[in-house]
C-alpha cells in the first residue's frame, strides 16, 4: 500500500453510519416554501466569518470526480490558498494515483465523514459524495461547524431537500459546484444580455450528447438509478451530467447579474434507450418567471459526442455559447475554488449559491412530476454498437434533432414524434402539492 495511505490507519476508529436526516423547523414568512422572492436574499445579510489562513480543506468522497478537486486544491495548496488536511471515503483502497501528488501527502484519510468531523477542525468542507448522499452529507458538513461548504452539482435530486437545505441554519454558507459559471464566455454572455444591446430575450433553447459507455454506468451503484437504499438519486443527462446545462439556460435567463431565472410553467419527457431504471434522454420545457420560454434537450444515447450549446434567441436575433468556448473542465475547477475562496475572504456574492440553484431544482422536479413516467425509447429506434463495457446505446431520430440544431432554427427542428407528452403545470402549485408525496412516489 502506498504511504499516503498508511494514515488512514493512524485515524481514529469512529463507528456507526451516517444516522438520519437532520430536520429543523420551517422559516417563516416568504422564505417558508423554499421560495424566496428574487432579490431577497441579500435582505438577510450573511456575516461569515473569516477564513483562516490557509483554510483547512476536508473532502467527502475522494474517489472519482473527488480525485479531480484533490488534483484542483492541490493547485491551489501549492499557492499557498489553502491545505488539503482531510478527506475520507469508505473505498480508501480503490484511491486513484492523483492522490500521490507531493501536497496531498500530509492529507489524513478517514472512511467516514463523522471520523474526520472528529479528528480535526475544517474551514472548508468540499462534497463530491454520490448525489443519494449530498443532502445529508451537506447537513452533517453544517451541523459540524462554521465551515463553508462546496456542494458538488446537482446540489440535491428532489427540490423537497433543496427546500430542507436552505431552512437550515448556515445555508448560506453553502455554494454549489456548477463551475462552468466561472466561465468568461457564459458571464460574458450574460453580461451584454443585461447591457441590453442584444435584445429582449425571447426563448432560450439548450441541448448536447454526451455518450455514456457501459463502463460508466458499471463503475458505481448509483449510476443510471432513480432511487438507492430508499433515497432519490434520479441520475440521468438532464440532472447529473449535463445539469451545467439546465444551471447555464437559468443563469442566462436571470434579470440581474449573478441571479438565476425561475420557471413559471415546466413539463418534462423522459426516455431511455438503455435498460436502466432511470432516463438516458429527458426534455424539459416550460416558460420562466420573466416570460421566456425555454427547451432544455440532454441525452447520453448516442455514439457521437454533440457538444452542449445555448441559444438565446431575442427579438434581434439569436446569441450562442457553447462548449467549445468554455475552458479543460479542470480549469474550471479549479476556478471555483479559488472564487469561492476569495468571496469569503473579500466578502462577496459566491458565483452559485445554494438558492441560486432553485431555478434548476424547480424546473427539473416539475419537469419529472409532470411528465408521463419515463418510457422505453422504441426498439426499432434504438442501435446497440460495441460490446461489453464499451456498449453504447444510440437513437439516430435524438441524435438527428440535436445535431441539426446547427443548421435550421431551433424553434423549427422536427419532434420527436414517439415522445410522450403532458402539459406544463405551474410549477409551484406541482411542487407544494407534491410536498407530501414519499421519495418512491415521487421517484417512480
Ligand atoms: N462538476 C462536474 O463537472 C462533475 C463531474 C463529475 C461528477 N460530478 C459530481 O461529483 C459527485 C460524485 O460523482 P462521481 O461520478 O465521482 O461518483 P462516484 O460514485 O464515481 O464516486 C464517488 C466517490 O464517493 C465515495 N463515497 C461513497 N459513499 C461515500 C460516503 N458515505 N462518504 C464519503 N465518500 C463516499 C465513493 O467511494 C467514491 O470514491 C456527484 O455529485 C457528481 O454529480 C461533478
Amino acid at each position: 500500500m502506498p504511504k499516503v495511505f498508511d494514515k488512514e490507519t493512524a485515524a481514529p476508529v469512529i463507528s456507526g453510519g451516517a444516522g438520519p436526516a437532520l430536520k429543523r423547523e420551517p422559516g417563516t414568512g416568504a422564505e417558508r416554501d423554499g421560495f424566496r422572492p428574487a432579490g431577497s436574499r441579500d435582505a438577510r445579510p450573511d456575516v461569515p466569518r473569516k477564513l483562516p489562513h490557509p483554510p483547512r480543506v476536508g473532502l467527502i468522497g475522494a474517489g472519482g470526480f473527488g480525485s479531480r478537486h484533490a488534483k484542483a486544491l492541490a493547485l491551489l495548496a501549492r499557492e499557498g490558498l489553502c491545505e488539503i488536511a482531510a478527506a475520507c471515503d469508505p473505498r480508501l483502497a480503490a484511491l486513484p494515483e492523483s492522490w500521490h501528488e507531493p501536497f496531498l501527502r500530509e492529507t489524513r484519510f478517514f472512511r467516514t465523514h463523522e471520523q474526520m468531523f472528529r479528528a480535526d477542525p475544517l474551514d472548508y468542507i468540499v462534497i463530491v459524495s454520490p448525489l443519494h448522499l449530498h443532502e445529508e452529507h451537506c447537513l452533517r458538513a453544517l451541523a459540524a461547524g462554521d465551515a463553508l461548504v462546496y456542494l458538488e452539482k446537482v446540489p440535491v435530486p428532489t427540490f423537497a431537500q433543496l427546500r430542507n437545505l436552505l431552512e437550515q441554519p448556515g445555508a448560506d454558507r453553502v455554494a454549489v459546484g456548477f463551475q462552468m459559471l466561472e466561465a468568461p464566455a457564459i458571464r460574458g454572455l450574460k453580461q451584454r444580455l443585461l447591457g441590453g444591446k442584444l435584445g429582449k430575450i425571447r426563448e432560450i433553447w439548450a441541448s448536447g450528447l454526451w455518450p455514456r459507455l457501459t463502463s460508466y454506468y458499471e463503475r458505481t451503484n448509483w449510476a443510471g438509478k432513480t432511487m438507492l437504499d430508499g433515497r432519490p438519486v434520479l441520475d440521468g443527462p438532464l440532472t447529473n451530467a449535463l445539469a451545467h446545462l439546465v444551471q447555464n439556460v437559468f443563469f442566462l435567463a436571470g434579470d440581474e447579474s449573478g441571479e438565476c431565472a425561475r420557471p413559471l410553467t415546466a413539463t418534462g419527457s423522459f426516455a431511455r434507450a438503455r435498460p436502466i431504471p432511470s432516463y438516458d434522454f429527458g426534455w424539459m420545457k416550460g416558460v420562466m418567471e420573466n416570460g421566456i420560454v425555454f427547451n432544455i434537450l440532454a441525452g447520453h444515447c448516442s455514439r457521437e459526442f454533440v457538444p452542449w450549446k445555448v441559444v438565446v434567441r431575442t427579438d434581434q436575433g439569436d446569441y450562442t455559447v457553447g462548449e467549445e468556448d468554455l475552458p479543460f473542465s479542470d480549469a474550471l475547477l479549479v476556478e471555483s475554488h479559488r472564487s469561492l475562496l476569495a468571496s469569503r475572504r473579500g466578502n462577496r456574492r459566491p458565483t452559485c449559491r445554494l438558492a441560486d440553484c432553485l431555478g434548476y431544482s424547480m424546473a427539473t422536479s416539475t419537469a419529472w412530476l409532470a411528465s408521463p413516467g419515463i418510457q422505453d425509447i422504441p426498439a426499432a429506434e434504438v442501435t446497440l454498437d460495441g460490446a461489453a463495457t464499451d456498449a453504447v446505446y444510440h437513437v439516430e431520430s435524438i441524435h438527428q434533432l440535436i445535431a441539426n440544431r446547427r443548421t435550421e432554427s431551433p424553434s423549427a427542428s422536427r419532434k420527436l414524434d414517439w415522445l410522450h407528452w403532458n402539459p406544463e403545470v405551474n410549477c409551484r402549485e406541482a411542487l407544494a402539492a407534491a410536498a407530501g408525496k414519499s421519495c418512491e412516489q415521487f421517484c417512480r
